[in-house]
């Protein structure tokens, strides 16, 4: 997170002497990303962070590929993924490079009975139904519909769901993930002509401190494997930290749309960036005001991304039939463009009510045995 950020107690100065009512030393722990070039935030635990007593199963959950060279366009009904009680084992990877991993979810279980930490990728999870709350050792945050959480890799959490009905849209993603830097200046403040501002982006408010040692299952995910390990010590047991890697939220609703006279590109709509691909909100928003302005998109060649879009909610002007939880893959190499009709159906529009996520990656993403059970294999005929 590219901002200050200080909860609980800490020491003035970082490195120094740092001892709880009893006379005891907390245990500082540097928490950085990118090798020591990246953010970090320091954080004092009141045990010491590196008591693993057990390294207990290990198991793949690498995606199944089965089309790892995929021109295909293909529509993935999104709401069709079964729920399942335990919230890793209901992530289904259903699109995937060596970059990231795009992923649908429907847990039941309203929390778990471990931790986690993905020590690959950061996560972006977007809750297009459900609330609850990100627990973290870092605090915690609130979350509902619209909410996009980015939980930077290594940060330990578990959620808390207020009920069983969830459906989650996560990347996971090995670069870091950023807001976009056109939008910062060079103390990395949010500019004027951002969609988004400070304002809008929550942090953790809240610290569990928990001083209890026992038996404490991580499960930690390393190259596309589950590691559980146990460790002697509750891992939500941080009285203080500052800095600027930390999880926080933006709700898709916060996005102040950027409109023209004429069509404007997807980059208006950027909410955040990596190195491999980048995340867009498409929201409701009023059309474009020239007088002979045709408000769908022009037919376009991603030549050298792949494009996914996945539909959150009101009518996509673009598209003919497509419904909530929906995704739609138009990969590089081949244009795609409006569905017939829907270019001249546009004309004269004032508004639309759309609201959709879309995640353009920069290398092809690979179609995985899950995408396969929610297939529209036809879908890439539907512009005859
Ligand atoms: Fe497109």
């Amino acid at each position: 997170m590219p901002f200050y950020h200080k909860l609980g107690n800490i020491p003035p100065k970082r490195h120094i002497q740092f001892r709880k009512p009893n006379g005891e030393l907390y245990y500082e722990q540097l928490f950085g990303t990118v090798g020591f070039d990246g953010m970090y935030s320091n954080m004092y635990h009141v045990h010491r962070p590196t008591q693993v007593k057990e390294i207990k199963r290990q198991y793949s959950v690498a995606p199944k590929v089965v089309k790892p060279n995929n021109m295909q366009s293909y529509r993935l009904y999104g709401f069709d993924v079964a729920p399942e009680k335990d919230y890793l084992e209901s992530r289904k990877i259903v699109l995937t490079n060596t970059d990231c991993h795009i992923t649908l979810a429907s847990p039941q279980n309203k929390t778990q009975d471990y931790f986690y930490k993905n020590t690959d990728s950061d996560e972006m999870i977007f809750i297009h139904k459900g609330s609850g709350t990100l627990r973290t050792l870092l605090g915690n945050l609130d979350f509902k519909y619209g909410d996009y959480i980015v939980v930077p890799r290594g940060i330990i959490y578990k959620i808390d769901f207020d009920t069983e009905d969830n459906r989650l849209f996560i990347v996971e993603s090995r670069r870091p993930i950023y807001t976009p830097k056109r939008y910062r200046n060079w103390f990395g403040q949010l500019l004027e002509h951002s969609p988004f501002c400070e304002r809008d982006l929550r942090r953790p408010e809240k610290l569990e401190t928990h001083d209890e040692t026992g038996e404490f299952i991580i499960k930690v995910k390393k190259r596309d494997e589950i590691i559980e390990m146990v460790y002697a010590s509750h891992p939500f047991d941080v009285v203080g930290y500052d800095g600027y890697n930390y999880p926080y939220a933006f709700s898709i609703h916060d996005f102040e749309p950027i409109t023209g006279r004429i069509h404007q590109p997807p980059p208006v709509h950027q909410t955040f960036e990596t190195d491999a691909f980048v995340v867009c909100s498409f929201v409701p928003r009023l059309y474009d005001y020239h007088p002979l302005s045709i408000p769908a998109p022009y037919n376009h060649s991603n030549i050298d991304s792949d494009e996914v879009l996945y539909y959150v909610d009101g009518d996509f002007m673009s598209r003919n039939d497509v419904k909530p939880g929906q995704i739609s893959l138009h990969p590089a190499g081949i244009p795609h463009g409006p569905h017939p009709g829907a270019y001249e159906r546009s004309i004269g529009k004032t508004e639309t009510k759309e609201l959709a996520v879309m995640v353009d990656t920069f290398k092809p993403l690979m179609v995985t045995e899950e995408a396969m059970k929610i297939a529209d294999e036809k879908y890439y005929q539907s512009w005859l």
